[in-house]
């Protein structure tokens, strides 16, 4: 895993976005794997700055988001399909048609997960990969103690993870209890991975992902067995490194 220590947030957003707009650059149809929540942000309004001023262009890349909601469809507010168009699809000219999300309110999740698997695949799999990282170690929603090789599946949301999530909802009751993920063995086969992360509350679990020896309490040191991590980290993520 390759360390990177930025000053701020906005570093990493701009780092972030100039990292992924050389991936599109080099490779037009470029398979991009997505991440939701606060930390990618940034990164989503630089790379529309940059779309905007002519240095990336989305018209070939395909993306497939990490995860979704279970129970929620596509129009919900706090879906992660309404979080990616309002975010950032919206503003850039990706196809609809190349955007990958899975469906929250399947009526067949088995075929709905081995679906996304298969569409993965049949796209040349994932070139690059961002990741977050849940205070518990958490990719995607692949909460502590999943399997490691896990495939696309449902999940039950930890605790800790629904009080996080409920500051997007009215109350911590509407906070979906289960999620629809790509699973660690899924993330794991992206040709590259960037992991961001930004803030002293996230400290601690960066430098587990980074010293603890691999276990699937900590799903993120996985990525130790991974050979093409960088992790994008600023000052207060890094201080107990
Ligand atoms: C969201 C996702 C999650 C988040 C993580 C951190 O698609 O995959 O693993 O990356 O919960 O969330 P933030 O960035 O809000 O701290």
């Amino acid at each position: 895993m390759k360390l990177v220590t930025v000053t701020n947030y906005h570093e990493i957003s701009v780092r972030a976005a100039q990292l992924v707009a050389n991936q599109v650059n080099k490779k037009k149809n470029t398979v991009l794997g997505l991440a939701t929540g606060q930390t990618p942000v940034g990164m989503y309004q630089e790379l529309i700055s940059m779309f905007k001023r002519g240095e990336v262009d989305f018209f070939e890349v395909v993306t497939f988001n990490l995860d979704e909601y279970y129970g929620l469809s596509s129009e919900h507010p706090q879906s992660y399909h309404h979080f990616m168009w309002d975010t950032f699809f919206q503003y850039i000219n990706i196809k609809k048609e190349n955007v990958h999300l899975l469906n929250g309110v399947t009526e067949n999740i088995n075929k709905e997960c081995k679906q996304y698997e298969y569409l993965i695949q049949k796209n040349g799999g994932i070139d690059l990969q961002i990741l977050g990282i849940g205070d518990n170690g958490h990719l995607g929603f692949n909460e502590p103690a999943i399997g490691l090789n896990s495939k696309t599946h449902l999940v039950n949301l930890a605790e800790e993870t629904i009080y996080a999530n409920s500051q997007y909802f009215n109350d911590v009751q509407e906070v979906p209890k289960q999620a629809l993920t790509m699973g660690i063995g899924t993330i794991m086969k992206a040709q590259k991975i960037i992991l961001l992360a930004s803030g002293r509350k996230k400290a601690h679990v960066i430098e587990s992902t980074i010293n603890c020896p691999v276990s699937s309490e900590v799903p993120a040191t996985a990525l130790q067995l991974h050979n093409d991590v960088i992790i994008l980290i600023d000052k207060e993520a890094a201080y107990k490194i």
